[in-house]
Formats: C-alpha cells, sequence, structure tokens
C-alpha cells in the first residue's frame, strides 16, 4: 500500500506541476485550486500517508488502512475531476463536489486513527 500512495502521488505531482506551468505560460491562472490541491491532497499528503505505512508496516496490515486507501483514492480522484469541471464554468457540480469532498474528509479521518492506534504507548 506504501507503494501505491508513492506511486499515485508522483502521479498527481506531474499533472499538479504540469498544470501550473500552463497557467504560468498562458498567464490564465483560473484553475489555481485544481492545482492547488492536485499537489497539496494528490502529492503532498499521499506522500506522507506512504512514507508512514512504509515506517510502521503494521499499520499498512490493518482493515482501517485498507478502507483509507480505498475511499481516498477514488474519492480523491472524483474531487479533483469534478473541482475541475466547477472551475470550468459549471456550479451544478457543488452538491456532489461536497459529498466527495466529504468522502475525501472521512478518509483523513481513517488515517488520523490509524496514525493514533500506531504512535501510542502500546506502539
Ligand atoms: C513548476 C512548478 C509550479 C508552477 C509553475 C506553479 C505555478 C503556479 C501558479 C501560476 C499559480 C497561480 C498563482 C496565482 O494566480 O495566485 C500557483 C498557485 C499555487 N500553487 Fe503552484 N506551481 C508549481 C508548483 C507547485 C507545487 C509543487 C505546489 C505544492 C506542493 C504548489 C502549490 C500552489 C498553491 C497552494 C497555489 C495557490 C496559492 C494561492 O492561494 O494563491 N505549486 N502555482
Ligand atoms: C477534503 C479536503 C479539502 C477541501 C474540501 C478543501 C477545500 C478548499 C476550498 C473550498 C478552498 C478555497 C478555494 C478558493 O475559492 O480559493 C481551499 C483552498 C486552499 N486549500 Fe484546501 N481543501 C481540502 C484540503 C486541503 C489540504 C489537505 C491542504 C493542504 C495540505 C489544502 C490547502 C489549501 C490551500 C493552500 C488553499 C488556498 C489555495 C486555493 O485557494 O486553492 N486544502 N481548499
Amino acid at each position: 500500500m506504501s507503494n501505491w500512495f508513492l506511486r499515485i502521488a508522483v502521479l498527481y505531482i506531474i499533472a499538479g506541476v504540469g498544470l501550473g506551468i500552463f497557467m504560468g505560460a498562458s498567464g490564465d491562472h483560473s484553475m489555481y485550486p485544481v492545482h492547488a490541491h492536485l499537489n497539496l491532497l494528490g502529492f503532498v499528503a499521499m506522500t506522507l500517508f506512504g512514507l508512514f505505512y512504509r515506517m510502521i508496516p503494521a499499520a499498512a496490515e490493518t482493515m482501517l488502512a485498507k478502507v483509507h486507501f480505498w475511499l481516498y483514492v477514488p474519492a480523491h480522484f472524483v474531487q479533483m475531476v469534478l473541482l475541475t469541471i466547477l472551475y470550468r464554468g459549471h456550479p451544478a457540480v457543488e452538491p456532489v463536489l461536497g459529498v466527495f469532498s466529504i468522502l475525501v474528509g472521512v478518509a483523513f479521518l481513517c488515517f488520523a486513527t490509524v496514525v493514533w492506534r500506531h504512535t501510542g504507548k502500546a506502539a
């Protein structure tokens, strides 16, 4: 799971930096929230997940870690697609975007629980 978080993370930095260069070159910065969250929720967060699960492999074996992975990766992907559609001028997607953002939030709660469980005294 650590490998997949790290591998997916670098795909997001390619997309995020690609969009950043495009924004800089074109002078059209309108997609900056997509750029920011591709880089931060895509690359930064997923790299940290990957490094955490690499440092504490037992954490990656838990059911909650699997829920974290399978909730976060698809929900974040859909969130970025919907965010792009929103900033291309389609406000109607906002409620669905909200639902997927909540799912991403729930995935972070799973991760937070895994971190607490594997960094306490017993660990
Ligand atoms: C070659 C790499 C990059 C380029 C060319 C680039 C370019 C840009 C541009 C043109 C903007 C819009 C600025 C504005 O209109 O306010 C922007 C905003 C932003 N970028 Fe990048 N970026 C790059 C890499 C990154 C990386 C690696 C991250 C994060 C890890 C990042 C995070 C952000 C954030 C958070 C914003 C929004 C800042 C704000 O709220 O004003 N960028 N970037
Ligand atoms: C489900 C998770 C998240 C949601 C729903 C969310 C939502 C938002 C929203 C609505 C904005 C304001 C956009 C605007 O109109 O300018 C924003 C901005 C920002 N968020 Fe997030 N965010 C999330 C996670 C994160 C995380 C994890 C980070 C950092 C690691 C982050 C960093 C930023 C930054 C730097 C900005 C300012 C740049 C921008 O406006 O795009 N966000 N976020």
